[in-house]
């Protein structure tokens, strides 16, 4: 991520996109990949074309989002969730983290099981479109939280401030297809495809 905005290319995803069956189904994972996850990447970068703005890494633009045109903030913020999100999942993923990060959910959250209470909650009762995050504070504890839309935690706008280290989609998008109306399916299969060894690494490199 710290490629500037003229710099990035559209990320393959690291799995073929029927890996997540029976969780994510292949057609939301193809549908969402190449036509969402793409269409803001390219509105990103016409947002940013013959603009400075494009000589800054996102993580950079989005400490002052607040000052940016909303075209970057929405798509900036659309192309960033979507790349940590298909980095946090993976077909031999689930179970619980280890080492470090295991201990820290601990300490912020008292169990793993509280944790996963919590984001589920975020995730839950997030109205409308948006995402559920677990992020690492400036005083290196960790946090849950929610946000609209494609904001983030990296924003100057968002009511939660830290770095993401895992993320859900919980716009329509990424569970109509399958799931329905169900959203709460949808966040309970999330825990069977997280990449725990991918969001150790996120946290370690948050520290
Ligand atoms: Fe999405």
């Amino acid at each position: 991520m710290s490629l500037t905005v003229n710099q990035l290319q559209f990320p393959a995803l690291p799995y073929d996109y029927a890996a997540l069956e029976p969780h994510i189904d292949a057609m939301t994972m193809e549908i969402h990949h190449s036509r969402h996850h793409k269409a803001y990447f390219d509105n990103l970068k016409a947002a940013v074309k013959d603009s400075p703005m494009g000589d800054h890494t996102l993580p950079e633009l989005f400490a002052n989002i607040s000052k940016h045109p909303v075209a970057v903030r929405n798509h900036g913020g659309g192309h960033f969730n979507h790349d940590l999100f298909w980095n946090v999942m993976s077909p031999n993923g689930g179970g619980k983290p280890e080492g470090i990060l295991a201990d820290a959910i601990v300490k912020s959250f008292g169990s793993f099981e509280q944790f996963q209470e919590l984001f589920n909650n975020a995730a839950k009762t997030r109205f409308g479109s948006g995402w559920a995050w677990l992020c690492v504070k400036a005083d290196k504890s960790l946090a849950v939280c929610s946000t609209a839309n494609q904001d983030n935690p990296l924003m100057d706008i968002a009511d939660c401030a830290g770095t993401p280290i895992l993320n859900l989609d919980v716009w329509e998008h990424a569970y109509y297809l399958k799931y329905q109306n169900k959203r709460p399916d949808y966040v309970s299969a999330f825990w069977n495809v997280i990449n725990w060894d991918q969001v150790s690494k996120n946290y370690q490199a948050a520290l």
